[in-house]
């Protein structure tokens, strides 16, 4: 149904997928798998069906395999044990109306031996990416990590292909690659932290080649319409050396051209979070999002500081399909209503933002509706 005063809730066909509405809560890491095995709980579980009416979840990043690890108490697709709690969640999610997807992630030279015990992690070449890793101990410095050999870049292609599987039988709805800068492909995009010579550095296409790799063998999985992909193409702050150099704006081309054949779930972009003046991608400065719809042909989600307005206001003018709220989804559980009955939003707390257990975590209240204060966007009968 259209819903001409907010877009953002309309209901929307994504592939096979009804959604109810076009607000996506994006990846939240929480780290509340906090057990040996990173398996997903019953808290997370109560925690994700708080949240089911989104339009669509996206759980927060999780691991591919035990080398991929990086960040405290972060849950992993790769077990027997975490597939089970996964069922758990994706049960509650459904039993409460609502779709979720896996996101499927690898931290690649962003993590520390700590995970490893003691061993070096590694990523596309030994260079220090120069980021923190969120240790049991706290943040610590990344360091120079070892190089991936190619038989162990086929190896994690083929566990992204395990991982996507198993997100399947775990009862999800699709995945969503976490390719946000800090992680393994973003890294092997990156010329600073890429300078292999072989088939996986040096020339754009060798350096997105994993990107397509990675694509291919989940789609041996899922119908690609159940596949998406999320990157920070211009992020400043944070990412160590990987920040956007010479060869952002083309290596991006090159991927979205090859991504508009995939017909993907969706293609996840998160917009710039500092002015880009002065940088490598300052022509991206305005209208950025008109950037990738006019360089991808496929259905495109709109990411980072969208507020109830601005997103309503990029469905409207066509530059997005979908958009997505990070932040506003941890004290707002049902931010949908929020924005049905214009209710303001409340602040969540940063001290429990990536620990804890229930507090700041699943007792975030609902909002209180009420006829005489709030008036109801609901759906024109067009
Ligand atoms: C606490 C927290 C954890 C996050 N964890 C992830 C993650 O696991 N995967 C991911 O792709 N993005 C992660 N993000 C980024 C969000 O998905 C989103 O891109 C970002 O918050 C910008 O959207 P917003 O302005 O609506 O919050 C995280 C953000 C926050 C605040």
């Amino acid at each position: 149904m259209k819903n001409t005063a907010q877009p953002l809730l309309e209901e929307y066909q994504l592939g096979e997928l009804k959604l109810k509405n076009r607000v996506v809560m994006a990846s939240l890491t929480r780290g509340r798998a906090d057990n040996p095995g990173l398996v997903p709980t019953p808290l997370m579980a109560k925690y994700y069906a708080q949240r089911a009416s989104a339009g669509l979840i996206l759980t927060e990043g999780t691991w591919v395999n035990s080398k991929s690890i990086g960040f405290i108490n972060v849950p992993g697709m790769y077990s027997r044990e975490q597939v089970e709690g996964w069922k758990l969640v994706t049960k509650a999610v459904h039993d409460n109306g609502g779709l979720i997807f896996s996101q499927l992630g690898h931290i690649g030279s962003a993590s520390h031996p700590d995970f490893f015990n003691g061993e070096l992690p590694a990523g596309p070449s030994a260079i220090n990416p120069q980021t923190r890793s969120f240790t049991p101990e706290g943040f610590k410095d990344s360091l120079t990590p070892r190089e991936l050999t190619i038989a162990e870049i086929k190896q994690t292609i083929q566990d992204y292909k395990q991982a996507a599987k198993n997100a399947k039988e775990a009862g999800f709805d699709g995945v969503e690659i976490h390719a946000m800068v800090g992680m393994l492909i973003p890294q092997f995009l990156s010329l600073a932290t890429n300078q292999r010579t072989d088939e996986y550095g040096g020339s754009i296409e060798n350096r997105a080649r994993i990107v397509f790799e990675i694509l291919d063998a989940i789609i041996a999985v899922w119908s690609s319409t159940r596949v998406a992909i999320k990157f920070t193409p211009v992020a400043l702050s944070n990412v160590g050396i990987m920040k956007p150099d010479e060869e952002t704006i083309p290596i991006f081309k090159y991927i979205l051209k090859r991504l508009s054949d995939y017909n993907l779930a969706y293609l996840h972009i998160v917009g710039p979070a500092e002015n880009l003046n002065g940088t490598d991608v300052e022509v991206m400065q305005d209208n950025y999002f008109s950037h990738f719809r006019n360089n991808y042909s496929g259905r495109l989600m709109a990411n980072l500081g969208f507020t109830q307005e601005s997103g309503n206001a990029i469905l409207k003018e066509g530059t997005a399909d979908l958009v997505s709220f990070g932040a506003a989804f941890i004290a707002n559980p049902d931010l949908v209503e929020h924005f049905q009955y214009h209710l303001p939003l409340s602040e969540g707390d940063m001290d429990t933002y990536y620990a804890g257990g229930a507090h700041g975590y699943t007792d975030y209240p609902k909002a209180v509706y009420s006829n005489t204060a709030a008036h109801s966007d609901d759906a024109d009968s067009e």
